[in-house]
């Protein structure tokens, strides 16, 4: 991957996601929102859109900045959209957030909140869209990982829609008892469109690229890979279209819903054993710390699945849909997103410091700039605190859902000090660290240089 452009502004978007990642397990930890109060309080509203907006989303946008252009082997359409986006995505979000607290009675101000959030996240979103977008339509035909970006990109549309309808009902600009009903139908619309339309299949497209470079598995357009891509793409297409017809025309729309869950449970099943088949294909023989999580994430999305499916059976998944959601942001997504993030920083530090070099002086590998001895613990740690914390919302434990909280804030802690120092070369011999030619990386942003 030398020669790729660096994104400039990836970093920043990492360094808010983790501090936005940060806070919420602070506000777990600390008996804030669900499960101390009910499902639909604001403080959980708050919890929630800290960890999906916030974390999350910030991540994979930062993230897709700057691996759509080597996922379409194509430069991004623009380079300058990346910073705006940030700043409207960042202040859409803290007012969205403002809205739930004034709602929940924390502060009087009355300002328009909902109103507010709704432009800047519209405009913060529809930046990403467009960049985003524009560099994938200029590279058709696209790959099957790039397919499955397009997608994502079409359920963060509709998420965004959905909470922005739902945000303007709250601050008051649509009302009526049409709304009211609406936002109660539709909201499993946003939560499976944000879940699993925006961020799930996005994370499958990346991973299916990413995993294979960083194992040095060939990559292959697979039947099975094909076949993960139709069935997501036609699950969230039903629930999405599908259900928001029948909602609209005050049909009954549980029968949609389940088709959706089984195309995307049957979707789920072939990424699984596509992405068996690339451990089991790849020529790096022993296998980083950072594919052994992500490993730990992909089980934690078969044990969603898995948890769907028998709760399904049991009549009990509404019930329970808030352990699920937990495994499905916390052990898929963000356990991903973490193991990610300890290969990509690295990787990109690496690239930024000795790529203009390479060949010329001897550099260190992307592996010496990270100790895994270290590492390892922090992600046990983490991946114990969510499996924990899942446990204890399936029982309604709520001081053990807790203590798994901090063990998860303490780990995540632990894993940033990886990544600082990472990024700050620390852990490479001081002789070898910057030889003639080299460059110092900055924390937050990444210098694009001539080569
Ligand atoms: C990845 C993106 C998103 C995901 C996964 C997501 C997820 C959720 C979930 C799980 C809930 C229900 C929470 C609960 O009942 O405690 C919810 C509700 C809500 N979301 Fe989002 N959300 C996303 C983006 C957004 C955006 C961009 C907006 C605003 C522009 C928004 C506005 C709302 C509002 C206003 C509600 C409350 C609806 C109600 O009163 O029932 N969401 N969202």
């Amino acid at each position: 991957m030398t020669g790729v452009t660096l994104s400039r502004w990836t970093l920043a978007y990492f360094a808010v996601a983790l501090a936005a990642l940060l806070a919420a397990e602070g506000l777990m930890s600390a008996g804030y929102g669900y499960p101390q109060t009910s499902i639909s309080a604001p403080a959980t509203l708050v919890l929630v859109h800290l960890v999906v907006l916030g974390w999350l989303s910030l991540l994979l946008c930062g993230a897709l900045f700057q691996f759509v252009p080597v996922l379409v082997a194509k430069p991004l359409y623009s380079m300058l959209l990346s910073l705006p986006a940030l700043g409207f995505l960042l202040l859409g979000i803290i007012a969205l957030l403002s809205g739930f607290l004034h709602l929940s009675g924390v502060f009087e101000a009355n300002l328009p909140f909902f109103p507010l959030a709704s432009g800047l996240l519209v405009i913060g979103f529809g930046l990403v869209l467009w960049d985003l977008g524009l560099t994938l339509w200029n590279a058709r035909p696209l790959t099957l990982p790039a397919r499955f970006i397009v997608v994502g990109l079409c359920g963060l549309t509709a998420t965004v829609g959905f909470g922005v309808m739902f945000a303007l009902v709250l601050g008051g600009v649509i009302g009526g008892p049409v709304s009211m009903r609406l936002l109660a139908d539709e909201l499993p619309l946003h939560i499976v469109a944000g879940l699993g339309g925006w961020l799930t299949l996005s994370a499958m497209g990346v991973s299916y690229r990413l995993l294979a470079m960083f194992m040095l598995a060939p990559e292959q357009e697979r039947t099975s890979s094909r076949g993960a891509f139709l069935l997501g793409a036609s699950a969230l297409g039903v629930i999405i279209l599908g259900g928001g017809a029948a909602i609209a025309l005050n049909y009954d729309s549980k029968s949609i819903l389940l088709l959706g869950t089984v195309l995307g449970l049957a979707a789920v099943a072939l990424y699984m054993y596509d992405i068996v088949h690339l451990y089991r294909a790849r020529k790096r023989r022993v296998i980083e710390l950072n594919s052994i999580m992500a490993m730990a994430a992909m089980a934690s999305l078969v044990l969603a699945a898995v948890l769907i499916a028998i709760l399904l059976a049991m009549g009990q998944l509404a019930h329970h849909a808030s352990a699920v959601v937990f495994l499905v942001a916390f052990g898929w997504l963000s356990g991903l997103g973490l193991a990610m993030l300890y290969k990509i920083v690295p990787f990109l530090t690496w690239l930024e410091c000795y790529g203009p070099i390479l060949g010329k002086e001897a550099t260190p590998r992307v592996q010496d700039l990270v100790e895994e001895r270290h590492a390892r613990k922090w992600f046990m740690f983490y991946f114990l605190g969510v499996w924990g914390a899942v446990a204890a919302l399936l029982v309604d434990a709520t001081a053990v859902f807790r203590i798994a909280a901090a063990l998860m804030l303490v780990a995540t802690a632990g894993i940033i000090i990886q990544l600082v120092r990472a990024r700050r070369l620390d852990d490479v011999p001081i002789s070898a660290r910057f030889p003639t030619g080299s460059y110092r990386p900055r924390l937050f942003m990444t210098s694009i240089r001539p080569d």
